[in-house]
């Protein structure tokens, strides 16, 4: 990061309205950025503007405010093909979110390739969306979930990994980065493995884009996911990225309007790609806020953003550590803006309460990971987040009001 980069992400700051405030008489200090990440002006900006001069239905209508939110609506697929390296829109699926994306290819692609006895691969590290739909699918058809371990640092043991696939692994399904202990996962040399047996393989990237460049062909993921909100972008809209051969193998996964080509009620013809998989009126201004997001993190860098965010990590570690009765959960070698802790003799959520009331904003729960609470033993923990606009300020804030949680139950 050179010395312009590095005022750019500084200043990035008053580019989020929200952060402007007082929380119980405090300034607030966001470290909530794994749950949601918040809304730079020109994703506001991007949304006001669709809605204040072109709010229309897209790829039906021949007027002229229709046409005019269809080209908004297909640009932002362009910029997305372009955000994961693509090779063409077709492989760009607008969905809710990570998790619908994730339930869409559980559907879609495991009803159709996943038999009884087959297997679906997963790791110890997964959040519930990226376990609960292969469940599903599991129980459905009588096939088997299985579950690579993690180590007492929180990474995947990959000798364990490759040990669990074999012929009858139809899907592997990973996160690239873990949300409830931030560990980045191999995922390039974990697709490969799957390759080799013959698995299709998924990627969770819900925690990784607004922290890592991906590149989905380079890395040859077969299908990968993620939600706007998590990149500066709204809620209620998220990304498949699929290979076009395996999606257009695919049956659809929801029937109605802009996803057919003929209806009678005899028999229907899907539309081509991606449209077979955006059935009904789509999250339109959601789409144009999400390009907006895309547009505004490519501006400041990636990978500026992330050598940021490596420093807050690694600072908000080295603080947290000091503090005796303080202990870290996730100390994996590659980790991504997220750090995870207990407190001796205090409750996450107690703690999380207490920090609420100094204005620092944590997530404390199981993450929607409880399986990775079940590997540490424990119920819950409490999760500071790091994003491009956090500061090494906001960081000390997060130690006083942690010694002050101490104080208060201690
Ligand atoms: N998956 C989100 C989180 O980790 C909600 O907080």
């Amino acid at each position: 990061m050179n010395a312009t980069q590095a005022v750019r992400v500084a200043e990035a700051r008053a580019d989020f309205p929200i952060l402007h405030q007082q929380v119980h008489g405090k300034p607030l200090v966001y470290l909530d950025n794994a749950a949601t990440t918040q809304k730079p002006k020109p994703v506001i900006d991007a949304i006001v503007s669709y809605y204040t001069a072109d709010n229309s239905n897209i790829h039906r209508g021949v007027h002229t405010l229709s046409e005019r939110a269809t080209v908004r609506y297909e640009a932002a697929r362009e910029r997305v093909r372009r955000f994961l390296h693509a090779a063409s829109e077709q492989e760009i699926i607008f969905t809710r979110g990570a998790t619908e994306s994730i339930n869409l290819v559980a559907a879609a692609y495991g009803r159709e390739n996943v038999g009884a006895g087959d297997e679906v691969l997963i790791t110890a590290l997964e959040h519930h969306s990226n376990i609960v739909p292969w469940q599903m699918l599991c129980n459905e058809k009588g096939a088997k979930l299985r579950v690579a371990p993690i180590n007492d640092a929180g990474e995947v043991v990959i000798g364990e990994f490759e040990r669990l696939l074999g012929r009858r692994t139809k899907v592997v399904a990973i996160s690239h980065v873990s949300n409830a202990l931030g560990t980045v996962n191999p995922v390039g040399p974990m697709i490969r493995a799957a390759h080799r047996v013959g698995a299709v393989a998924l990627v969770d990237g819900a925690q990784a884009v607004a922290h890592i460049p991906v590149d989905a062909p380079a890395l040859d993921a077969d299908f990968y996911a993620f939600s706007g909100h998590k990149v500066y972008g709204p809620t209620g809209i998220g990304v498949l990225y699929g290979k076009k051969r395996l999606l257009e193998a695919m049956p659809p996964y929801q029937g109605g309007g802009d996803m057919i080509r003929t209806v009678t009620f005899e028999k229907t013809t899907y539309n081509d790609l991606p449209y077979k998989f955006e059935a009904g009126t789509p999250n339109i201004s959601g789409v144009i806020g999400l390009a907006a997001a895309i547009e505004y993190l490519e501006n400041i860098g990636i990978e500026n953003a992330a050598a940021h965010e490596h420093d807050l990590l690694c600072y908000a570690t080295e603080q947290l550590r000091r503090i005796p009765g303080v202990r870290i959960l996730g100390t994996a070698a590659e980790k991504a803006g997220v750090l995870s802790f207990l407190l001796e003799g205090v409750h996450p959520h107690d703690a999380g309460t207490i920090l609420d009331s100094e204005g620092v904003a944590v997530r404390a729960g199981h993450h929607c990971a409880q399986p990775v609470m079940d590997r540490y033993g424990v119920s819950a923990t409490t999760r500071a987040s790091f994003a491009l606009y956090n500061t090494r300020e906001e960081v000390d804030a997060l130690a006083r009001a942690v010694r002050k949680a101490q104080e208060v139950f201690g």
